[in-house]
């Protein structure tokens, strides 16, 4: 399984990766607006920063809505380094261009999915990565984690090479499930990669074996 960390925040991802078990990193126009980052020019500037960061996959937005709009951004936004990938928002003109990216070889993201369907439409349309947003399901009571495994079977039924990227991942939980369900990767705050971390019995046991060494030294 791989992790991405969803933030745009530098110190955060030099945290993660420093940690060496980041796989890459994923923002959106909100993250990127929640670091004071506005501007194409600032954030263009803040991807490729983000990339020299880390050695994995970095998920750039695209902001058009249009298709021709998609692929210009996205082109432009490919062309700033190998690492990029273009992140492309579940509408009709994103599932086109989808197809468009893939042709082309341009690696893509397909963000904002929230039914099995729409990861079928994204599989068959050749996205790289697909990102069912399941804490935002959570949000509005529906089971975010069943959408997980509902996608994990349509792409084991077929043998779809698109990852299944859990995004809006909120806590160490959400990351423990998606692993059980075979979710590819997961993308979640930094809090969620180092709560994997946290075990009382891991704090007193070597607090324990600490005292008896000193004891004996
Ligand atoms: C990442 O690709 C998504 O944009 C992100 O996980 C959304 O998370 P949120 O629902 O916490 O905003």
């Amino acid at each position: 399984m791989k992790f991405f960390i969803d933030t745009a925040n530098l110190d955060q991802i030099r945290e993660a990766q420093e940690l060496g078990v980041l796989d890459g990193v994923t923002t959106n126009p909100s993250l990127m607006a929640k670091e004071g980052i506005t501007g194409r020019n600032n954030i263009l500037k803040h991807y490729v920063d983000i990339c020299n960061i880390v050695d994995g996959d970095v998920s750039a937005e695209v902001i058009a809505t249009d298709f021709k709009g998609i692929v210009r951004e996205g082109e432009e936004l490919a062309d700033l380094h190998e690492q990029i990938v273009v992140k492309v928002p579940m509408i009709r003109d994103g599932v086109k261009a989808l197809k468009y990216f893939s042709d082309k070889g341009i690696r893509t993201n397909c963000t904002l999915v929230f039914s099995a369907g729409q990861a079928l439409l994204a599989a068959k349309a050749g996205a790289t990565y697909v990102s069912p947003f399941l804490g935002r399901l959570d949000d509005i009571s529906t089971d975010g984690l069943n959408l997980i495994s509902e996608i994990r079977l349509i792409y084991d039924n077929y043998e779809f090479e698109t990852q299944i990227l859990a995004a809006s991942i909120r806590h160490t939980m959400h990351v423990i499930d998606c692993a059980k369900l075979g979710a590819d990767v997961m993308t979640g705050p930094l809090s969620s990669i180092e709560g994997l971390l946290k075990h009382p019995l891991t704090d007193i046991g070597l607090e324990k074996f600490l005292a008896d060494y000193k004891k004996g030294n």
